[in-house]
């Protein structure tokens, strides 16, 4: 697809990989819609860089649906990608997981990415083309200690892009998953300040330029998914 002219919804774009995404897919003369839950942060990072802004919780569907109701006045209706990117998660041993915690996981991984998805494919299909990226993580891909809450997330995240794609293929809808290594952003910091970058270690650049090269390719074809890993992690 053509990414000039285009319009990019991406939730959680006020920080890390979302607002990496953000600002290359600016620089790249698409037209942006951000979201996220810190309204003062949301706003002062939209004006920096030149996107739109919602300020929208993913985990609560009246935001959802605050969301789709600004792409119906502003863009009337007209949407060519959505980024799942909003996530949440944290490391705890599996004697220590509560209910609650899969509760706040779930809520924004996977039911506010599912809900979202939904409402987007409701105008995807009436246009008869669209792209659905999902940032999972590597976490998708293999479970490791302390992850039985993030990780089961991200499975379930890389479970639903699969039966997405099998479902949305026949419309002309493209679903990506991505899925990084450690990026040093903010992630999982209880500051919420974003790590200084490290040079054995991913920066969002990597993800956004991984994430828009899959959608710069033809329409005719797509990345199902992608995984990006640092060269020196040691
Ligand atoms: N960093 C890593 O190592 C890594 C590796 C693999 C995958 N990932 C995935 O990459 C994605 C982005 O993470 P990041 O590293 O860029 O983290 P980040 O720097 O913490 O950014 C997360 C963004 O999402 C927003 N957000 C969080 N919860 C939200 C919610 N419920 N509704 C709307 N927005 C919400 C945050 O803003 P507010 O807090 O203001 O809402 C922020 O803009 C996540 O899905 C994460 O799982 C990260």
């Amino acid at each position: 697809m053509e990414l000039s002219g285009s319009k990019i919804l991406i939730t959680g774009g006020s920080s890390g990989i979302g607002k990496a995404i953000a600002l290359m897919a600016i620089g790249k003369g698409a037209e942006v819609l951000i979201t996220g839950r810190d309204g003062a942060k949301l706003e002062k990072v939209a004006r920096e860089i030149g996107a739109s802004f919602v300020h929208a919780d993913v985990s609560k569907e009246s935001d959802i649906q605050k969301t789709f109701d600004w792409v119906k006045e502003n863009w009337k209706n007209h949407l060519d990608v959505l980024i799942n990117n909003a996530g949440h998660g944290y490391r705890k041993k599996m004697e220590d997981v509560e209910w609650q915690d899969f509760e706040n996981v779930f809520q924004i991984n996977v039911y506010g990415a599912a809900l979202m998805a939904k409402y987007a494919t409701q105008i995807f299909k009436v246009a008869n083309k669209g792209n659905i990226v999902n940032i999972a993580s590597t976490a998708a891909l293999k479970g490791y200690a302390g992850g039985t809450v993030y990780s089961a997330s991200k499975f379930a995240l890389r479970g639903m892009t699969q039966c997405w794609q099998a479902e949305l293929r026949p419309f002309n809808i493209r679903v990506i998953l991505i899925n990084p290594s450690e990026v040093t952003t903010a992630f999982a910091q209880k500051d919420r300040i974003e790590r200084p970058e490290a040079a054995h270690k991913l920066s969002s650049k990597e993800i956004a330029h991984a994430t828009l090269s899959s959608l710069e390719m033809d329409n005719r074809g797509f990345v199902p998914e992608l995984t990006i890993w640092a060269t020196n992690t040691f």
